[in-house]
């Protein structure tokens, strides 16, 4: 005899592709028993690459297989809806009133997601563009802080969040909701949710631009957003260092599974320019956000330099975009924004 607990064992072990999270914890596993020794499972997933499918079904197999004393095992793979499908009630969504959703994505931590996600929306607006921000690390937001915006968002007669504007861009983030460190309690299930209702209980009004600043690596808020938003592309930040590089490779494949086509990377941290000499030093070597993008076969959307103004501004809520548009950072960030546009356009 098989029991259902052995069965989900074993299932808790198949990854989504390019994902970390397991197909038992993401829903996926529609039905699953057994009778006596042979077991059945359905499984049913949102995409429109065939390949997903066959993965999963192969490595469900050959987990369920190698439980002890398993007899004949079926597995069933329903494909529910294609994105991009505009029928489809399980597929990606448009967000209302939202021409361009841009996620920026990063596969390792603290390379300046954050940074480049607000200054990026402050150079958009400036450009003449109408710019939201959502802050969708629920883990450690920072969106707040960015803008030196703390006060609580109200609800309209619909009962959805209004944004908080700062330096014209409407905000979201956790960190407005939360008193402290709650979120880092949250897990599976619970993030999927938040993340949703998150990103659809905004009355975000009539946009250009809705960027979404995510948290680092392939987890469960990364996996939500690309199958429930209907995503106008990535932008992947990247510092020049190889281990940086190699996991932004992570987060294109993630977004390539998923059909999200991946707008540029950003080179963040790209150099120091010293003030006294104006010399330039590489200080995480040079040239390897030009030929990471050439790999992946996507444009280098812009070069950040490092300047301690940029991380001054972003503890101080005065963001360089807004207060120092001419430094040589505020200029990368504008010809970033204007190298995004036309990406988009
Ligand atoms: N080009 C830069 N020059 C100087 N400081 C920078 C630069 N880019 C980022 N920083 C600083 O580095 C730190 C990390 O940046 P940030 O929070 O934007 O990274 P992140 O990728 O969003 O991190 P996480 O993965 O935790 O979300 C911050 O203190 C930020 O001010
Ligand atoms: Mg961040």
């Amino acid at each position: 005899m098989i029991s259902q607990d052995q069965i989900l064992a074993a299932l808790k072990e198949v990854k989504y592709p390019g994902f970390n999270r397991d197909i038992v914890s993401f829903g996926l596993v529609k039905d699953a028993h057994a009778h006596g020794v042979d077991i059945h499972v359905r499984l049913a997933v949102t995409t429109s690459d065939r390949t997903i499918p066959v993965a999963l079904q192969e490595t469900a197999t050959a987990r369920l297989r190698a439980i002890p004393g398993a007899g004949r095992v079926k597995v069933e793979v329903e494909v529910q809806a294609a994105p991009g499908a505009a029928a489809s009630v399980t597929g990606p969504q448009e967000i209302e009133g939202v021409r361009n959703v841009i996620a920026v994505a990063s596969g390792k931590g603290g390379v300046g997601k954050s940074t480049v996600a607000a200054n990026l929306a402050i150079a958009l607006r400036r450009a003449g563009s109408r710019v939201g921000l959502c802050d969708c690390d629920l883990y450690g937001p920072s969106i707040a802080l960015m803008f030196g915006a703390n006060e609580r968002p109200t609800a309209d007669d619909e009962n959805r969040i209004i944004p908080i504007e700062r330096y014209g861009v409407r905000l979201m983030s956790m960190g407005f909701l939360l008193e402290d460190d709650s979120p880092a309690v949250l897990r599976g299930p619970m993030v999927t949710r938040y993340t949703q209702q998150f990103l659809r209980q905004v009355a975000w009004g009539s946009l250009d631009y809705l960027i979404l600043d995510l948290p680092p690596g392939t987890g469960d808020i990364q996996l939500t957003i690309v199958q429930t938003v209907a995503l106008r592309g990535a932008v992947i930040v990247t510092t020049p260092q190889e281990v940086a590089l190699i996991d932004a490779r992570k987060a294109a494949r993630m977004f390539a599974k998923t059909n999200v086509p991946v707008l540029g990377l950003v080179e963040n941290m790209s150099y120091f320019q010293c003030p006294s000499d104006g010399v330039r030093y590489d200080l995480f070597g040079s040239g390897g956000g030009a030929r990471e993008a050439r790999r992946l076969g996507v444009p280098l959307l812009g070069e950040i330099p490092i300047e301690p103004p940029l991380r001054e501004g972003a503890d101080l809520g005065r963001p360089v975009a807004e207060f120092a548009p001419e430094s040589t950072a505020g200029m990368a960030f504008a010809a970033l924004a204007g190298a995004l546009k036309k990406q988009c356009d």
